[in-house]
This record gives structure tokens, sequence and C-alpha cells, in this order.
């Protein structure tokens, strides 16, 4: 017995409550609640039995694993951050910024797919059919065997879907454009994503096909509404990338299949995306050299080293409080790399407003980087350029000691591939092995904080 209840739903970040108000008390939002009805079940547990299920052991599902359900997209980048393709049943969230390029890497993905004999499915609720095929053509995949359909209401497209054998992958583009019939509000909001998301999260699980669900991203950076559908897949992939650069950065959040600390990096060309095998040489090809504040960081995503420039500007205030803006990298490690510097390295910055800026619009979350950021801050305040064949890394401690970092034999190889000579790192660190080119190990901040200003 369904009984109709009305709700107030914040449209950003899904809370819910009894009255109408102003200002979600959740996320802070104004004028983003509003009146859902919805059918919830009214009768108390104990008058339906709870059906029988069927327990199985784990050890009987362990030859599973062994040939693990996976479908490889074909593009490494993607399969990279998925952890190897996509997972038999399960279903992932894509998010990004309009235009970014989630459809055109969801249609190649397909193409692709479709190219090696897998069955896949093509679902646009935002562009006509004609559309997505215009956007194959330009990308050289109007021969791609892809069934494509233009569908907005869940229950048409799960009709759809069940026609003959499962697909091996269903893309919906995107979830917030669809809508079923269980719900009654319209499409866009809270509740009819999240209806809309169970039942092909559903599908998913009883079909075996995996499901992509493309997600729009408000202007914070959140995937709009449905915070909790990112709760409900198995996987939300970000799709990120700088205003008037060209190239994308594909970065799993959540992964219950593989790991989240890879990035995919593709290039937006005139014939769709490409795969960037090697992004440290994309990351360093606009490097000037030679002009004081920038330094090279040898860092890590995940398994992959990458070679990123940090810059960082330090300018006389005319400010009572001093600036610190961060672009790419955590600001409150930058205080602390701040902090040391002024308490162990006699470096003042009290005067000065202090900007860092990562290259590239990558983001980077390692403690690896306070080496390379110090070394920037510092060459940036002496005026005097960081040698331009020098790669830096390592972990500042609050008591200025630099400490070891992990991968560091991975860094530097990668670092001599791209033709540098020197790798300023910490001392003691275990796994150099026979380390490809000359280092400069540096066991406390303020020994190289000397260097650079008597250079
Ligand atoms: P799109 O995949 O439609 O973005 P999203 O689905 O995330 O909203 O990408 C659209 C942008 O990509 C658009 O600004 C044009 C650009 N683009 C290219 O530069 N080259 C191409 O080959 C394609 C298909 C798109
Ligand atoms: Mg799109």
């Amino acid at each position: 017995m369904a009984k109709r209840t009305i709700t107030f739903v914040c449209q950003a970040c899904g809370a819910v409550y009894t009255r109408w108000q102003g200002k979600c008390d959740s996320c802070g939002e104004w004028n983003t609640i509003a009146e859902e009805t919805s059918a919830a079940a009214a009768a108390p547990a104990a008058q339906r039995p709870g059906r029988k299920g069927r327990l199985v052991a784990l050890e009987s599902l362990a030859g599973g694993s062994r040939d693990a359900p996976r479908t490889a997209s074909g593009i490494n980048e993607l399969d990279r951050v998925t952890g190897g393709g996509f997972v038999r049943g399960s279903v992932i969230l894509i998010g990004g910024d309009p235009g970014i390029g989630k459809s055109t890497l969801l249609i190649q993905a397909a193409a692709a797919m479709a190219g090696r004999g897998d069955g896949v499915v093509y679902i646009s609720g935002e562009e006509a059919t004609g559309q997505v095929r215009l956007r194959a053509e330009r990308l050289g995949l109007s021969a791609a065997k892809v069934a494509l359909a233009a569908e907005t209401n869940v229950e048409d497209i799960l009709a759809t879907l069940s026609e003959g054998p499962p697909p091996k992958l269903a893309v919906i583009d995107s979830i917030q454009t669809m809508w079923t019939d269980a719900v009654e509000s319209a499409p866009g909001t809270v509740a009819q994503v999240r209806g809309s998301a169970q039942a092909l999260i559903r599908y998913a699980k009883r079909s075996g096909a995996a499901v992509i669900l493309v997600g729009h991203v408000t202007k914070d950076g959140q995937i709009a509404g449905p915070r909790v559908v990112e709760h409900m897949v198995d996987a939300v992939l970000s799709f990120e990338g700088e205003g008037g650069h060209h190239f994308r950065i594909l970065r799993a959040l959540k992964n219950r299949f593989g790991p989240t600390d890879e990035i995919g990096v593709f290039e937006m060309t005139g014939r769709g995306l490409a795969e960037v095998a090697n992004p440290s040489e994309l990351f360093l090809s606009e490097r000037d050299l030679g002009s004081p504040g920038t330094a090279v960081f040898a860092g890590m995503e995940g398994t992959r080293p990458l070679l990123v420039e940090i810059q960082a500007l330090v300018a006389p205030t005319s400010l009572g409080t001093p600036r610190r803006a961060v672009v790419g990298w955590d600001s409150n490690r930058l205080a602390m790399v701040l902090a040391v510097l002024e308490a162990h390295c006699g470096v003042k910055l009290g005067g000065f407003d202090v900007y860092l800026n990562v290259a590239g619009g990558l983001r980077i979350n390692e403690p690896a980087a306070d080496l390379a950021a110090a070394a920037a801050l510092v060459s940036s305040l002496a005026g005097a350029p960081l040698p331009a064949d020098a790669v830096y890394f390592g972990e500042v401690s609050l008591s200025g000691a630099v400490r070891p970092v992990a991968h560091a034999a991975a860094r530097i190889k990668e670092a001599a591939k791209l033709g540098f000579k020197r790798a300023v790192c910490p001392e003691g660190g275990r796994d150099l092995g026979e380390p490809a080119l000359a280092t400069s190990p540096v066991g406390a901040l303020a020994g190289l904080v000397a260097d650079i200003a008597a250079a």
C-alpha cells in the first residue's frame, strides 16, 4: 500500500526537509529547496513476510576472479583509470563541465568496443541521433556498429535494452535528462535523477551490462544534484580540463574495482580526443627556461611518473595581511612550507604576497611536491633561476628535514628519459638502486635554501 508524502528536497545536495525554507542548512545554497511528492512504502514491516534469498559460498565464486569479468574499452588512458576496463554489471558515473568532452570520449570508447564485436548501446537524452551521428562522422567513426537511441524515459530505455541479448556497455548521456514514471517531479530534480539512476543500476546488476552515466557538474565542481548517486554507483570518474588548454585529465574519485590514484591524459584535437602516452612531455612543453620561480617537480600519479612545472611568485605586498594564493596544490601545504622556510631557514615572507601555480592545470596531491614548491618560492624571492636541467622531489617535515618519498627510482628514471641531468632529492632514499642520473641529496631544507641563495 503506497502513501503519497510531500517532502522538501534541496536540488543541490539532496538534503530532505519537512518544511520549505529559503536556505539549505546542509550545503548553504539559497533557493534550492523544492517540493517533491513521493510514494513511500507505508506498510509496516511486520505485514509483509520477507522472501527467502539464496546464499552462496564465497569460495564457490573463487574461479571467477581469475578472468575478472572486465571488458577493455580499447582506449588505454580510459582503461588505466577504470582499472583495466568496464566490470560486468557495474555502473560508472562520469562527471565534468559542459563541453569538456564527455560525449566525445564515450562515443569514441563505444566505437572502439563495438569495433571488437562487443554490443554497445549509446542513449542520448541531450542530442538527436542525427547529431550524435554527425559527431561520429567528424571523429571518423561513422561506420562503427554502435546502436544509438535518443530517449529520456527510463522505462522506455529499459524496454529497448531488454530486446535481444544485453549489451556489454550502455552509455546514458546524461543522467540529468532522464525521468522515470515512478517519480512525480520534473526531469533534472534530485528525485528524478535518483529514481532514474536506481532503475538503471538495477538493470546493470540484473543484466550484467556495464552502464555509464554521464553527469553534469555545477559551478563549484559537484556532480549536479545527485551527490546521492555518487554513493549508489561503483565508480565516479571526473573529466577535467583548464580553459584555454586543450588537454583533458580523467581521474577516478571513487572506484570499487580499481585504483583511485591513476589519471588518464587526453588531448582534444580537431578529430576528437587523442591519448597522451607521455604526459610529462606535454606538461613541460610550455616551460620558460631561465626565469626565477620555477621548479620541475618529479611527481607520481598512481603508478606513472609525471613531471610538471611548479611556478611561484613572491612579491612585496601592499596589504596588511599578505595574499597567499595557490592553484593546483593544497593551500594548507603551502602554509606549512612557508612556515618551515620562516622558522628553520631564515626566509622572511611576512611582507610578501605569495602565489603558487601548478602549470598546465594539473592538480597535485602528493606531499613529495614540498621540496619543489620550496625551491620555486626561494628562487622567486632571490631572483635566481634554478638550474634548467634539475628536477626536485621530497617531503618537508615541520622540523625542516627533507624526508624520503616512495618511487624515487621511477621519478629519477622519468627525468633522465626527458633529458634532465640532476635530481635534487631526499637523502637516504632506499629504492634508488643505480640512479639513472646524478643526484644531489638534501637532508634539510635550509641546505637547499643556502645553495639557491648562493647561486
Ligand atoms: P562534448 O563531448 O560535446 O562535451 P560534453 O559532452 O562534455 O558536454 O565536447 C564538445 C567540445 O569538444 C566542443 O567545444 C567542441 C570540442 N570538440 C573538438 O574540439 N574536437 C572534436 O573532434 C569534437 C567532437 C569536439
Ligand atoms: Mg555531452
